[in-house]
């Protein structure tokens, strides 16, 4: 499928229905938003509801067309055919010439499947991501694989990325290494908003623990907040736990973790509260993919707490440990990290290996020019500070984050 030549402006579709779609695709709405090449055209599943409408006006664009997925405990296979369903028609109604979906969520795939089935080109965002273990993490695993066959365009984050898809046949014409828009947006949002750190107390070393992946709900993951309860028990942290709105993952970590007087479990954050969160931390425990992202980026050592990650470049980078869900793993690794400052220093000095914070202007130029219109795309240069500018303004201990 190649897509027709137009007169601007490029009638994009952007499809979103997580939190971390709506972060990631925000630098793209806004720099569509403020092309005269492109019209975006917004999309929101509401695969998530509370989670996703506290990260929209990150977008900056006010018309979207909206669908009302989300219900309680959903199981992917009604997920799915809902989003099917609901997708479909709406692009059937807005005819757009080129549908974006982005990483690996449901609302991805759906989204990919419903524009192929219309015959509208599909441009993936954050493509080439791997594990190559099928079920882990499940269903994104499956999920990322399934839209590298559908997609027109591969937006690959890293080289790494790119080449997994070299690997699977795609041809290097389809393929542009971009970086992660999570960074354009990560860096935009320290410059342009204030946000205020959630810790409470001084003094302590201060954690950030996120986790919600399927696979590890359940037991495995009642096991990660026995881990987390025993950790808080050195006395010396504060545990900061923005908790996921999946009541599958609140059956399993409020038993173990209300009540401790060094745990402090809120609701979701918002974005500009959350990277200020990450900003005054000392270090982050997850299993979140663009938490692995951002952390790095802000100087913060990350210990994933997964068996496996498509985002090595951080472990490589010696930014992030693999540590896997074991509770006394768990324990272990971080008792090292708080420990022992070389080992501290070592990996907060490692430094970002997702991208410079230009991955957005890459990807409109590139869509500009295979569409034919004017490819003269307007940079955000100026508008974007260096991670190191951004690392240099951290705050020293807790407090509000402004460069305002
Ligand atoms: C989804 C994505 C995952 C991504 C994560 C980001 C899939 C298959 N998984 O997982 O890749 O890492 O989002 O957080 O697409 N819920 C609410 N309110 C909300 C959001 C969720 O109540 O605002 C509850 C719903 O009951 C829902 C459950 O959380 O049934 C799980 O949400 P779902 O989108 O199915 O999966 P996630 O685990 O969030
Ligand atoms: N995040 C947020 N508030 C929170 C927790 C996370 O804004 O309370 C942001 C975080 O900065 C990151 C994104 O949400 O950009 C990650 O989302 P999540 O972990 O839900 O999904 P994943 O990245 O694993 O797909």
């Amino acid at each position: 499928m190649s897509p027709n030549m137009i007169n601007a402006p490029v009638r994009a579709m952007l499809v979103l229905g997580t939190r971390p779609e709506a972060i990631k695709l925000a630098p793209v709405a806004r720099a569509m938003a403020a092309s005269p090449l492109f019209e975006p055209l917004v999309v929101t599943t509401g695969q998530h509801r509370e989670m996703l409408h506290q990260m929209l006006d990150l977008l900056q664009v006010p018309d979207r067309t909206e669908l009302d997925v989300m219900r309680d405990r959903q199981e992917l296979s009604t997920l799915t055919a809902r989003l099917v369903d609901g997708l479909g028609e709406v692009v059937r109604d807005l005819r757009p010439d080129v549908v974006l979906v982005q990483g690996d969520t449901t609302t991805a795939l759906t989204g990919a499947l419903a524009a192929f089935y219309e015959h509208v080109p599909v441009a993936h965002v954050e493509a080439g991501l791997r594990t190559g273990v099928l079920d882990n993490p499940f269903p994104e695993e499956l999920n990322r694989r399934l839209i590298g066959r559908v997609a027109r365009w591969h937006f690959a984050p890293t080289p790494r990325a790119a080449q997994h898809l070299a690997a699977e046949g795609v041809p290097a014409s389809e393929v542009l290494t971009t970086g992660n828009t999570v960074i354009d947006n990560l860096l935009w949002v320290l410059e342009h908003g204030t946000g205020q750190d959630q810790f409470t107390t001084t003094g302590l070393r201060r954690i950030l623990l996120t986790l919600h992946r399927r696979e590890n709900q359940g037991d495995t993951m009642r096991g990660m907040g026995r881990a987390i309860r025993r950790l808080a028990d050195r006395g010396d942290v504060e545990i900061l736990l923005p908790l996921h709105k999946s009541p599958a993952v609140r059956d399993a970590l409020l038993p173990e973790l209300t009540g401790h007087p060094r745990v402090r479990v809120v609701e979701p954050l918002g974005y500009l509260d959350f990277s200020a969160t990450l900003a005054a931390c000392d270090l982050v425990l997850t299993d979140s993919g663009g938490v692995q992202e951002e952390a790095p980026t802000l100087g913060k050592p990350a210990l994933v707490l997964r068996t496996t990650t498509e985002r090595p470049e951080a472990v490589d980078a010696g930014a992030a440990r693999l540590v896997g869900t074991v509770p006394d793993a768990i324990l272990a690794a971080t008792e090292r990290l708080l420990d022992d400052p070389a080992e501290y220093a070592r990996m907060a000095e490692a430094g970002n290996p997702f991208g410079d914070g230009h991955a957005t202007e890459r990807i409109i130029a590139q869509l500009a020019e295979d569409f034919g219109a004017d490819a003269d795309v307007p940079s955000t240069e100026a508008a974007v500070p260096s991670t190191d500018q951004v690392i240099a303004r951290l705050p020293e201990g807790p407090g509000s984050y402004s460069t305002a």
